[in-house]
């Protein structure tokens, strides 16, 4: 139930008596509706004990409001802001109500947003053990080291070691807001001397995001479907950073095999640049054991201080953590940390605390090895009706991986179309031109489409497919 913080409520000195002067202000407060209806207010205790006023006059104000019909009161709860006003003081603009339950948040999580974890898998009674295990800790309630938790970070670095080849200590990891943080100081960090990077056309849109607010001169690195990322562009290229999600490219879903990714490293070591590797998707892949990361490649030549890795934990665990983090060169930390101490100051305690525990304890690799079962099993479930009920209009051009399937198809409804007759239905589609910044739409002969299917139940992929293709054919 909402109740009334009193804030700046002031008695005026110009009624006869202080009761009076109680009547007025609360009143006012009412008709002006910044109490609003069904709020409760401060008990008569409380009130009176805030305003320096005896029990007695607040009583009385509160009761002569309540003849008045500005209250309302409950047998044992106390006074309310009358739902229906006196009618001399209907409201007439600014209409305020207290919310009778929690406003929605828009849904996000919608069958097929992309980019969403199966949500109810998520072991939310073991996380809660976590947290409680740390609340009571004194000492995080204070500010902690801006780099993040330091055994957070010590389980964090032996979690990418073992996973993804990455070699690094704590003290080159800094704990970020999401991947969106990092990538934002990753970004900032390669334009001390030259503000342009190439990005992947098409792209992570969350990134593109962050170079044009800090303005960056954005230089396509085209990545085409099936092929992947074109290396010729990026070595004839001026720019000393590149973006790239090496592992399961967004939106195209394609991956760079160990040659591409050595090739991208002789590259940032020739021009002496850095590779910002957004190593999205890598647990998750079901076709073929994933490659290993730019940064253990380039580490075992001693080249990694060109690249700056990138993870989050919205996909392996679930989005509304907002917790990610960055692998620097050692050179970088203490740049990266004025960076982050500016954007943000540091992160929230006891969820590093309790996240700490769930990677040193090993309930991360359990949950991620229990999903990539899941999602392996989704994705088949997904590429099988898209099969059956598109036959052959539409083509699925990402490889098995990750949270989402890319669609191709030529001619036919375009994908805007498509995306605004899905949602009428309640279904989300991506549009493909999402992920383009360079307006080459136009330059297409085809239309796509991306569809997350991560936190769709396997019983609802069949029958929301099936209205996907009616929406597509009709
Ligand atoms: C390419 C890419 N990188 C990173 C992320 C994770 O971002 P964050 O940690 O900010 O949720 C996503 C999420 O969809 C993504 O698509």
């Amino acid at each position: 139930m909402a109740l009334i913080d009193i804030g700046d409520l002031q008695l005026s000195g110009d009624s006869r008596t202080k009761q009076d002067a109680l009547f007025d202000a609360i009143r006012d407060k009412i008709v002006a509706q910044l109490w609003g209806k069904g709020l409760k207010l401060p008990s008569t205790r409380k009130l009176a004990q805030e305003l320096g006023v005896s029990r007695n006059t607040v009583i009385h104000a509160y009761e002569q409001l309540h003849a008045e019909g500005y209250l309302e009161s409950k047998a044992g709860s106390g006074y309310f802001v009358a739902l229906e006003l006196p009618d001399q003081f209907v409201a007439t603009a600014n209409q305020f109500e207290a919310p009778s339950q929690p406003i929605k948040a828009k849904d996000h999580s919608r069958a097929f947003s992309p980019g969403v974890p199966d949500l109810s898998e998520f072991p939310t009674q073991k996380w809660q053990r976590l947290l409680m295990r740390h609340t009571g800790r004194i000492s995080l309630l204070g500010g902690q080291d801006i780099q993040g938790d330091e055994s957070l970070r010590a389980a964090l670095a032996s979690y990418l070691a073992t996973s993804r080849s990455v070699v690094c200590e704590p003290d080159r990891i800094v704990i970020t807001s999401g991947a969106q943080q990092a990538l934002a100081i990753a970004a900032l960090l390669t334009s001390q001397n030259d503000r342009r990077l190439l990005m992947e056309q098409p792209g992570y849109a969350q990134m593109a995001k962050v170079l044009k607010l800090f303005n960056f001169e954005q230089i396509p690195a085209p990545v085409r479907p099936l092929l992947g990322l074109d290396l010729d562009v990026v070595e004839n290229s001026e720019a000393e950073a590149i973006y790239v999600t090496p592992s399961n490219q967004y939106p195209l879903g394609t991956t760079l095999d160990i040659n591409q990714r050595l090739r991208l490293i002789e590259w940032a070591k020739t021009r002496g640049g850095w590779i910002i590797e957004d190593d999205y998707d890598s647990e998750f892949q079901f076709a073929h054991r994933p490659y290993p990361s730019l940064q253990g490649l380039a580490a075992k030549t001693g080249h990694d201080q060109h690249v700056i890795y990138v993870g989050s934990l919205s996909k392996v665990m679930f989005n509304g953590l907002r917790m990610g983090y960055l692998v620097l060169p050692q050179s970088m930390v203490a740049e990266a940390l004025t960076l982050k101490d500016a954007l943000s100051g540091d992160s929230p305690t006891h969820t590093q605390a309790a996240l700490a525990d769930f990677v040193a304890e090993g309930d991360l690799v359990r949950h991620i090895r229990k999903m990539r079962r899941l999602y392996k099993q989704k994705h088949q479930i997904m590429v099988t009706m898209i099969e059956r009920y598109f036959s052959d209009s539409v083509e699925v051009i990402s490889q098995a991986a990750g949270l989402h399937v890319t669609l191709r198809w030529y001619g036919g409804i375009s994908e805007q179309e498509w995306a605004e007759r899905a949602s009428t239905y309640g279904i989300v589609i991506r549009p493909f031109n999402y992920y383009e910044q360079f307006d080459e739409a136009g330059l297409r002969d085809w239309s796509g489409a991306v569809l997350g299917f991560g936190n769709v139940p396997i019983d609802e992929i069949e029958p929301k497919i099936c209205t996907l293709a009616e929406l597509f054919k009709s």
